[in-house]
């Protein structure tokens, strides 16, 4: 085993990477072993090594980005790493610090068990159950795509409501993979949440990826895009963009409507300026006065 390892290191370009007592997970131009090797067998092009960075102020990454564009990949890499340095092996990055993981959970893919009577989306809960009563502060999470085995709105809280589980009281470095853009929300008002989505760009209409990882979040998810390279026919292609079209002219209306008892935790305009008031330079008459306008504002 360990002459394995050594050689596909000293094949591979692997490094010997830093295991220690911190709560930091730091992965310098990290790569997917096994993808690198098989685009490599492709001659699909090299591999786009990515960094990732985790520590007590940054515990929960929320990773957006269209399909097709590295988000799983990038999750599973930096969770293979963490394994392979705790193995004692090398590993496939051009630096990694990694401090000690007690436990890693996944939650990815879309499998049922049908024999021992649990659906797909049963497992799936099932497994965030597991992730959310037996991780701890000293885990590593990795959660692709919570909450797509039901509707849209049970799918998006769900996720949104383990998300926030795991900020605030699980607190485990966790990778959180997400169509739901709505969930990048969560960094504005969580503090060691942040965002960050797979780089793309867009020429003639088409998708490119450029698989960086990037601060920010995605605003779209170019399924349409990526099912017809999968090749879907084209007249199925044409109806999906059409309902597409009309659902995103009904959004507006429907979705602010839908959303509020979700964005409850969201400040108001008024909460919001509230917030900013330096008290300490208002005169008692000033602060009578803007009482007195956002009064107005709000009939
Ligand atoms: N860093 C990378 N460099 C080069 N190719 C990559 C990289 N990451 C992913 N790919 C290629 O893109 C494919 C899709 O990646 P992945 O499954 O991670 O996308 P995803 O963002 O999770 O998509 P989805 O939202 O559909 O699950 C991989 O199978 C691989 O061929
Ligand atoms: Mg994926």
């Amino acid at each position: 085993m360990l002459v394995s390892l050594a050689r596909v290191a000293s094949e591979s370009g692997w490094v010997r990477p830093i295991v220690d007592g911190s709560d930091v997970l730091e992965i310098a131009g990290g790569r997917h072993p096994v993808v690198e090797k098989a685009l490599a067998a492709s001659g699909e092009g090299p591999f786009v090594p990515n960094d990732l960075s985790l520590d007590g102020q940054r515990r929960l990454l929320i990773l957006t980005g269209p399909n097709m564009a590295g988000k799983s990949t990038a999750m599973r890499q930096a969770a293979l790493i963490t394994v392979l340095a705790q193995a004692g092996s090398f590993v496939p990055a051009a630096r990694a610090r990694i401090g000690v993981v007690d436990r890693l959970f996944t939650r990815v893919g879309a499998a049922d068990d049908l024999a021992r009577g649990q659906s797909t989306f049963m497992v799936e809960m099932a497994e965030c159950a597991r992730i959310l009563n037996q991780a701890t502060p000293r885990s590593l999470l990795v959660l692709d795509e919570v909450g797509r085995g039901t509707s849209t709105f049970d799918g998006l809280a769900l996720a949104w409501a383990i998300a926030e589980q795991i900020h605030d009281v699980v607190t485990a470095r966790t990778l959180f993979a997400t169509h739901y853009h709505e969930l990048c929300d969560l960094a504005a008002e969580k503090p060691r949440a942040l965002n960050l989505t797979m780089s793309v760009s867009e020429v003639d209409g088409r998708v490119v990826f450029l698989r960086k990882i990037v601060p920010g979040a995605a605003s779209r998810s170019y399924g349409i895009q990526v099912a017809r390279l999968a090749g879907l026919p084209d007249a199925v292609l044409r109806r999906a963009r059409e309902i597409l079209a009309n659902l995103e002219a009904q959004e507006p209306a429907d979705h602010r409507h839908k959303q509020l008892p979700l964005f409850e935790a969201h400040k108001s305009a008024v909460e919001e300026a509230l917030g900013q008031l330096d008290l300490s330079r208002m005169t008692p008459l000033e602060a009578l006065n803007w009482l007195a306008d956002q009064q107005k504002k709000l009939r």
